[in-house]
């Protein structure tokens, strides 16, 4: 593992994200455990965006057909443990296999507030393999904080996570 930290800049986001990638590879390299990898990525995620006030994991627990998503590494305050499928922007994210951007977070049907805080949010699915291993979600004190950049960004992030994690330890 290598990681150097130091300033993320991000008035170019696409450049932003392209670096945040290169130092998730480094830090994730060598390392195949889905929890030590699951936290070095929310930490480096949460320390390195601007105006993220949570982020981290939940994972697809009690199998198939049944399941509900469980909070795992996380970095920023306590949070909702359970979430089912299809509750709340993790839930339909997790459902439908698709990256959710939420601009206000008030205004989605179901939203799970575990923060009075929060406004805004984006939640990216883990799929490896055809199988939903969970989701990675983001949250943010300001609306309409996250775009399709972030989307996109995010979304590669969490495929280096998968890559690199022996996922069946999740089990
Ligand atoms: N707001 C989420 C719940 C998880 S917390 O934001 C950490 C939701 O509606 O699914």
């Amino acid at each position: 593992m290598t990681y150097h930290s130091g300033s993320h800049d991000f008035t170019d986001k696409r450049a932003g994200y392209e670096r945040l990638a290169k130092q998730l590879q480094g830090l994730l390299a060598g390392e195949t455990d889905p929890i030590a990898n699951a936290a070095n990525t929310a930490a480096l995620v949460f320390d390195a965006l601007p105006e993220v006030s949570w982020a981290g994991f939940y994972f697809l627990r009690g199998g198939p057909g049944g399941g509900e998503l469980v909070v795992g590494p996380f970095q920023g305050k306590p949070a909702c443990v359970r979430i089912a499928l299809g509750r709340g922007v993790c839930g339909a994210a997790a459902a439908k296999r698709e990256t959710i951007i939420v601009q206000d977070v008030n205004a989605f049907p179901g939203h799970i507030a575990c923060d009075a805080a929060s406004q805004s949010e984006v939640v990216v699915p883990l799929v490896a393999a055809g199988r939903l291993v969970g989701v990675l979600d983001l949250d943010s004190a300001r609306l309409a904080r996250f775009d399709e950049v972030d989307a996109r960004g995010l979304e590669r992030l969490a495929e280096l996570f998968l890559q690199a994690s022996r996922l069946e330890e999740l089990r």
